[in-house]
């Protein structure tokens, strides 16, 4: 895969495809504001390599999930913002994708300047992986470059399609993220620990499965344990639950024995009748959740049995929060696990946007080896998929 550095970007327009996906908060009538901007920090040092070198950026991302429909709350204006506040450089931002004001943004480019194009999703064909649409973006550029690592697993024009069509190459960031993954997928130091959580198994279970090969324990928390301990007979009240993954998880925890992969569960759960920073809530044993209650983070002995579980872990990987960490009641679990992982010695990467949001709030982003931007890639890749970001970027 060819790197940015081999390519002659001075005086050309270089496509920069980034994932400036950020989460953003509107308060009414204001605004919005980046809560946090670890992908557009992550995305500079592509960009600023092209300005160092006289090319003109043009960089594109999707933000949200619009569905082809221009929708204001999904501009990627404040963005444009930070990203200017970022690279200390004024960014000419396009009120369209492949219109009028995108033409006329990259046509006043100077050498070593830099312009965003909105949202590609307003696109319908961004995510149908259009020819046409394809086509419109590389008119837009004489070189391209992929550096979105976020957006890799999507079979997008922007993609997918773009690199096919021009001189191409991966970013720096697509590099370092690949380098990662490869590194956890190949020879990892054992005890190899991989820390799961988020809402759904069914999100999970590929890549439950492929991992069952690789690692040594898997230690599951957040919304999806509770499928886990049903899958035991367990009485789990009103929390989150897969009825119809009951099975799946049962075959995979066979499967886990087989391999003698250990799975490691919580024994007590934080629940509440609401999901609400004022709701009244306790810690019960993960066995004896009452009915009209839910569990929403995991107890204290959880978090000592999963520390226990990582202290002498060689490699981490862990995705997906232990709870609904972002209301304060419901955060220890998550807090507990980012300090257990954060103490290991050896390669700890954590992955997807809520659990490295968590790390960078709970100030423990340098403790960890890789803070990766992208969730669902990381997890796809390491299910054994192809991604196809990544095949279209390895093709000459
Ligand atoms: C993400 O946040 O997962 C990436 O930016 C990709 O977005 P998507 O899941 O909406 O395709
Ligand atoms: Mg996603």
């Amino acid at each position: 895969m060819r790197g940015v550095d081999d390519l002659a970007v001075s005086g050309r327009r270089v496509l920069i495809r980034c994932d400036l996906n950020v989460p953003l908060a509107a308060a009414e009538g204001a605004a919005p504001t980046i809560v946090d901007d670890g992908r557009i920090r992550a995305s500079v040092p592509t960009i600023r390599a092209v300005l160092d070198r006289g090319g003109r950026a043009v960089v594109m991302s999707h933000l949200g999930r619009p569905k082809g429909q221009v929708t204001a709350k999904y501009s990627l204006a404040p963005v444009a913002l930070r990203l200017a506040e970022l690279l200390g450089e004024s960014v000419s931002f396009a009120t369209d994708v492949v219109g009028e004001s995108a033409r006329s943004c990259v046509d006043s480019l100077d050498d070593g300047g830099v312009a965003l194009l909105e949202n590609l999703r307003f696109e319908a064909g961004e995510e149908q992986g259009d020819a046409a649409f394809a086509e419109s973006l590389a008119a837009l550029g004489d070189l391209y470059v992929g550096d979105g690592f976020g957006a890799l697993h999507r079979a997008h024009a922007s993609v997918s399609g773009v690199p096919a069509l021009l001189e191409h190459a991966a970013g720096y960031l697509v590099h370092a993220e690949l380098d990662v993954l490869r590194r956890l997928s190949t020879e990892p130091q054992r005890p190899y620990v991989v820390v799961l959580g988020g809402s759904k198994v069914s999100d999970k279970l590929a890549v439950i499965t492929n991992l069952l090969g690789v690692v040594d324990r898997l230690i599951i928390g957040g919304g999806m344990c509770f499928t886990f301990l049903a899958a035991e007979g367990k009485a789990v009240g009103d929390s989150l639950l897969e009825a119809d993954q009951l099975d799946a998880v049962r075959q995979m925890r066979r499967l886990a024995d087989d391999r003698g992969v250990e799975i490691v569960l919580p024994t007590d759960v934080v629940v509440a009748q609401q999901v609400d920073t004022s709701a009244e809530s306790r810690v019960v044993a993960a066995d004896d959740i009452p009915d009209g209650w839910k569990g929403l983070d995991i107890g204290p002995d959880s978090v000592r049995r999963f520390a226990a579980g990582l202290a002498d872990a060689r490699t981490v990987f862990w995705n997906g929060p232990m709870g609904v960490f972002e209301l304060a009641p419901f955060a220890s679990g998550t807090l507990g696990v980012a300090q257990a992982v954060a103490a290991v010695e050896g390669l700890t990467v954590v992955g997807g946007g809520d659990s490295a949001a968590a790390v960078r709030q709970l100030g423990l982003a340098e403790q960890f080896s890789h803070i990766s931007t992208g969730g669902g890639a990381s997890l796809e890749y390491l299910e054994g998929k192809t991604l196809p970001g990544v095949a279209a970027l390895e093709k000459d």
